[in-house]
């Protein structure tokens, strides 16, 4: 199956004037067992992030704080534009993405992880990416 990109509308629990929780759970709305978090943070509002896919990683992406600009493109070259710019708002990504972020100056962006750390499963060159 060929799987897409899909934005995740979080529960809110909480109400204006308590606030709120938003939870990532997995068999919920997590599709993938989590076996990493990681988060970036402090990314000047200049700077273009990412650059790469991965051949199997999968992620769920939050931008807990601030605006997260995304853009994704497929293997044919076919290019989604996506806004993180609420904390109940989460976007998975699929295996075999190219992604390029922007940030605003506050913004956290929360990942989860479907695989450990491995430099072996990123694809940095588009050439390769496209073939
Ligand atoms: P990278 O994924 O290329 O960052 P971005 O897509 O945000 O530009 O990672 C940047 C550096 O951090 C790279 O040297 C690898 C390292 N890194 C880890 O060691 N462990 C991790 O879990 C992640 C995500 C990155």
């Amino acid at each position: 199956m060929f799987i897409k990109p899909t934005v995740i509308e979080f529960n809110k629990i909480g109400n204006p004037s308590l606030g709120y929780i938003s939870v990532a759970e997995v068999q919920d709305n997590i599709a993938f067992e989590i076996k990493r978090v990681y988060w970036t943070y402090y990314t000047p509002d200049h700077v273009q992030r990412g650059g790469h896919a991965h051949k199997n990683l999968q992620q769920v992406l939050v931008a807990v704080s601030g605006i997260i600009e995304l853009t994704l493109k497929d293997t044919k070259g076919i290019e989604y534009f996506y806004k993180l710019d609420k904390p109940s708002m989460g976007l998975f990504i699929p295996e075999n993405y190219w992604r390029t972020l922007k940030f605003s100056h506050n913004a956290v962006l929360v990942c989860l992880a479907s695989e450990i750390y491995k430099e072996e499963d990123y694809i940095r060159d588009f050439s390769k990416f496209i073939k």
